[in-house]
């Protein structure tokens, strides 16, 4: 499926982004991972072996972007899922928390897909990562739910610009991924309990259910614009 093709995946050295690069590498296809953190890239590139190569990067500085694409040759697709921001409630948040995820998951993403675009083939494609709290917001995410709109709308309208790169968007609900094992026992308990009883499958969503999203994003010849909700219902209930 991706014989003799190079796909870029910032935030590739765990979760999501991890699991897309391993089934990229048994598909034949050759990986180039990045993160912040050295050591996860290091056991990332460890564990993928020869086919997968690395660079550390931060998607909120825009020099540290340049640099990760900088040696790069020639891409087929880019998925860039790394990205490190906080919510909560409206009133109360900081205005520095209630900017993260814009400028690191928005404006990451956005910088990311500017400069992969010089070396992505014509047959390649983008898949942005956004996040189904932009239909069904939480009640302490407003930004973060308004960045995930933005990036549904960034998805189409690069996909009218750039084509003919195909460029989607995978939006996820809760994943049982890394990201929650960081998050203190009683709140992920919270949030898997209260989003399981949101859901239509009554259960959080798992790494292999939305890399398999993204690979059908990265694959299908026809599919482009367009946002893919791997949520088990959550935007209906
Ligand atoms: N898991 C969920 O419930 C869920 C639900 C909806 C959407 N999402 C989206 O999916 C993304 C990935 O989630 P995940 O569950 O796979 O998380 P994860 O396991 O924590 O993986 C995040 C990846 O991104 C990298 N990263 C974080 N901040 C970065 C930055 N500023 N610059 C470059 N790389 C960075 C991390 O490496 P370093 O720490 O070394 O930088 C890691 O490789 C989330 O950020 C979120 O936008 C997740």
């Amino acid at each position: 499926m991706f014989t003799d093709q190079v796909v870029a995946i910032i935030g590739g050295t765990s979760g999501i982004g991890l699991e897309v690069a391993r089934r990229v590498v048994e598909s034949s296809g050759r990986v180039v991972l990045g993160g912040r953190d050295a050591g996860k890239l290091e056991a990332a590139l460890a564990e993928l072996g020869p086919a997968a190569t690395g660079r550390t990067v931060d998607v909120t500085d825009k020099s540290s972007i340049a640099d990760f694409f900088a040696p790069i040759e020639r891409l087929d697709h880019l998925f860039s899922p790394g990205s490190s921001y906080g919510r909560g409630k409206f009133t109360e948040i900081s205005d520095d928390l209630a900017e993260s995820p814009f400028r690191s998951k928005f404006w990451g993403q956005y910088y990311a897909a500017k400069h992969a675009v010089p070396k992505l083939s014509e047959t390649g494609s983008i898949v942005l990562m956004g996040g189904a709290y932009s239909v069904r917001p939480p009640v302490d995410g407003a930004a973060y739910a308004a960045c995930n709109g933005a990036l549904e709308s960034l998805g189409k309208a690069l996909a009218v610009e750039l084509s003919p790169i195909r460029v989607n968007v995978v939006a996820p609900g809760l994943i049982d991924s890394d990201l929650w094992t960081r998050v203190p026992e009683d709140v992920r308990e919270h949030n898997y309990r209260t989003y399981s009883e949101a859901t239509l499958r009554r259960r959080a969503g798992t790494v292999a259910e939305v890399a398999q999203s993204v690979v059908y994003l990265m694959t299908n010849d026809y599919t482009t614009g367009s946002t893919l909700y791997p949520d088990g219902g959550y935007a209906l209930r």
